[in-house]
């Protein structure tokens, strides 16, 4: 079983409960407890608040009865009947906190039901077989918010900005009232370099146009309309391209983009020269090739510009093929211009200080990060998804 014990520190623990804006709550829940930071958070704001905590592994219900400071049950939240469970044991609940696991789990019929108790069934893919855990997390504490009450909770980026998760988002969106997501830092975490952010939520009860986007301890809140937060609600993105200078725009039929169709590993195997991330140059570089094509496999050839997609060093790294043909890896992107004056454009555009910032911001994912032909289609043509 999957514990995924990576505890919220004090700090942030401290910023989550500051941004929630409850007045006054009477008791507050946490699925998924650990040692109880984000409870003695809460504590800390409100003094009268009672504190109760569920969790699957038995250490942290035995040390909480050891402080007695927290109520705690040996439940797991994967269980469909925990909301009545609770509100058997507790009542309802007005204060809901939560840092909940994160892993990929089995969409079971235990898992379809808490889904569907809340109406985010619909908002998923019907073949899909796994579910990221947090996502079941938020469903059991929708179904148990009540009418004045609020959810903070800490997910990762994929459920805040990540493209399969969109439908997710319109649900989120449209039917509560999104009070604050908030990025938190890499390394928010001890051993993991996950991009996570806070949510705060509370039913809705007037129509809202916007959300409120932040980054911790920062007070330039950005309010993005719903429409395009449904797209991606993270805040460093939206930054960004507030700030991006605008240079030339590029024609999307000026220049056809594609990946390599074969991983670094198989082109190993085909035992053929080829460039892969961990071949881009640190800094963007023309490269004269004396290699011809490669049968069966993709490859880039004279006055291409290539583009790494992915890994946390090498992303955004750029190479512009300046004569010869090579094959690529699949972690590659390739640009192909529709003449040698608008490959000059691309590469000018593409190897600028400014696209690097851009790429860093824009890229998606919650570890391993990435970016899709749309980063960078968007980033030549000046025509963001996102309104400015
Ligand atoms: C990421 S930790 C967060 C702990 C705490 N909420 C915090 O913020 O520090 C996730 C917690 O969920 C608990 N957990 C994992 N799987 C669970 C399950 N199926 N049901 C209930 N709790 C679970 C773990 O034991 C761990 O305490």
């Amino acid at each position: 079983m999957q514990l995924n014990q990576y505890y919220t520190s004090k700090i942030y623990s401290d910023a989550l409960v500051k941004n929630l804006t409850i007045a006054s709550p009477q008791t507050a829940l946490d699925l998924g407890f650990g040692a109880g930071e984000l409870l003695c958070a809460a504590k800390r704001r409100w003094d009268n608040l009672s504190l109760i905590g569920i969790d699957i592994d038995r250490k942290n219900i035995l040390y909480a009865e050891s402080n007695k400071l927290i109520k705690a049950l040996e439940l797991s939240g994967f269980d469909p009947s925990l909301p009545n469970i609770i509100n058997d044991s507790f009542g309802e609940i007005d204060l809901l906190i939560s840092n909940p696991p994160y892993f990929l789990c089995d969409l079971d019929s235990n898992n379809k039901k808490i889904l569907q108790a809340i109406g985010l069934l619909d908002c998923i893919s019907k073949n899909l077989k796994k579910v990221p855990a947090e996502l079941i997390f938020l469903a059991q504490n929708l179904r148990l918010l009540t009418k004045t009450g609020e959810i903070g909770i800490i997910v990762p980026a994929g459920l805040v900005s990540g493209q399969k998760w969109l439908p997710v988002r319109q649900f989120l969106f449209e039917k509560y009232n999104i009070t604050n997501i908030i990025q938190l830092p890499e390394s928010s975490f001890k051993k993991t370099d996950a991009q996570t952010f806070i949510i705060t939520l509370k039913n809705k009860t007037k129509s809202c146009k916007s959300i409120p986007l932040s980054y911790i301890d920062r007070d330039d809140a950005i309010d993005v309309d719903i429409s395009n937060a449904i797209v991606r609600s993270d805040y460093r993105f939206y930054k960004e391209i507030n700030s991006l200078e605008y240079t030339d725009k590029i024609s999307s039929e000026d220049f056809e983009m594609y990946r390599g169709n074969k991983s670094h590993n198989e082109l190993v195997k085909i035992g053929n020269t080829h460039i892969h991330t961990t071949d881009m140059p640190h800094q963007p570089t023309l490269l004269d090739i004396g290699t011809t094509p490669v049968d069966n496999v993709k490859n880039a050839k004279s006055n291409d510009i290539l583009i790494a997609r992915v890994g946390r060093r090498c992303l955004g790294r750029t190479l512009f093929i300046h004569s010869g043909s090579i094959p690529i890896s699949d972690c590659i992107i390739g640009i192909t211009p529709k003449n040698k004056i608008v490959g000059d454009k691309i590469w000018k555009k593409l190897s600028s200080v400014q696209c690097k910032k851009y790429l860093t911001n824009a890229a998606l994912g919650v570890g391993a990060k990435y970016i899709t032909y749309k980063t960078i289609k968007d980033y030549l043509t000046n025509e963001y998804a996102i309104t400015k």
